[in-house]
């Protein structure tokens, strides 16, 4: 049976019939050639990989920050923002077949650990330990699991738990502002919500002069009631959102969303 949110064309279809959150169906994903799951060396990254999320990581995310990959599974992201020159990053995954693939892969990498860990029960983590929280798929997971919502906001309370006050929780996903902010906002905690959309889709995307494609990333002004603009008009109907929260210093500031208008980054 799935779960609340299950309408991305990335989940597809089975998001109705598949619990995206249970442990046996990603150990029998990361286990099979046919879904990515070729052991050491097999890799796939949903939605967005690091080229096309490396300016604003960049821009938000200090090389030497603390960073927490919710939901690793077998994607490049930890190990490209290593290769760039990230310091400490813990990747988490309730999949014990793919968090023994990855500690076989990077058994060589200091820079990474792995462990196999429930995001809505992180207790081994303390209070404020991260700097960065990165999520690229593992609440829409969640979404899409028998849990939700419950699932999903117990998730979020354990990201604003473990996240420092100052500190960034990113999320990569196919969820627009009315599902995720709604779920945020739940999380008792104040986060301060910057947006960004990238186009998904090859035939949206920047082309190099190689003729290869490249996504271009948009800073989007959310409204006082956290909606995208009414007239705001998507390049790629496929899009995917980040967005980039700061959890507030102090307990006195009110919930508030704010962005930034029509400032553009591209990839490179
Ligand atoms: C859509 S995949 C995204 C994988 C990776 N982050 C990427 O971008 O390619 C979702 C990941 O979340 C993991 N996951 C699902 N439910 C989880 C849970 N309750 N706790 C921790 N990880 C979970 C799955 O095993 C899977 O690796």
């Amino acid at each position: 049976m799935g779960g609340a949110d299950c309408n991305s064309t990335d989940f597809g279809a089975d998001c109705n019939s598949t619990d995206f959150g249970a442990a046996a169906y990603w150990d029998a994903r990361y286990s099979s050639p046919s879904t990515g799951g070729k052991g050491r060396g097999g890799f796939f990254d949903w939605y967005q990989a690091y080229p096309a999320l490396r300016p604003i990581l960049r821009a938000c995310v200090p090389t030497s920050s603390r960073v927490l990959m919710l939901g690793c599974g077998n994607s490049l992201l930890s190990e490209d923002m290593v290769k760039d020159g990230y310091e400490d990053i813990a990747n988490m995954d309730i999949s014990s077949v793919v968090i023994e693939q990855m500690k076989e892969k990077h058994m060589d990498i200091p820079q990474l650990t792995y462990m196999q860990m429930d995001v809505r029960d992180m207790s081994l983590f303390a209070d404020g330990s991260f700097d960065c929280v990165i999520d690229k798929g593992t609440l829409d997971a969640m979404m899409c699991g028998d849990d939700a919502p419950h699932g999903a906001s117990r998730m979020l309370e354990e990201v604003a738990r473990i996240t420092r006050p100052g500190g960034i929780y990113m999320l990569i996903t196919y969820g627009a502002p009315k599902e995720r902010l709604t779920l945020l906002n739940q999380a008792r905690c104040r986060w301060n919500v910057e947006l960004y959309i990238m186009p998904a889709t090859p035939e949206y995307q920047l082309k190099r002069s190689n003729g290869a494609s490249h996504a271009s990333m948009e800073k989007v002004k959310l409204t006082v009631d956290g909606q995208l603009p009414p007239d705001y008009v998507f390049k790629d109907p496929e899009s995917n959102f980040v967005y980039v929260s700061y959890k507030s210093d102090t307990a006195s500031e009110n919930n508030s969303i704010v962005g930034g208008q029509g400032e553009t980054t591209t990839s490179e």
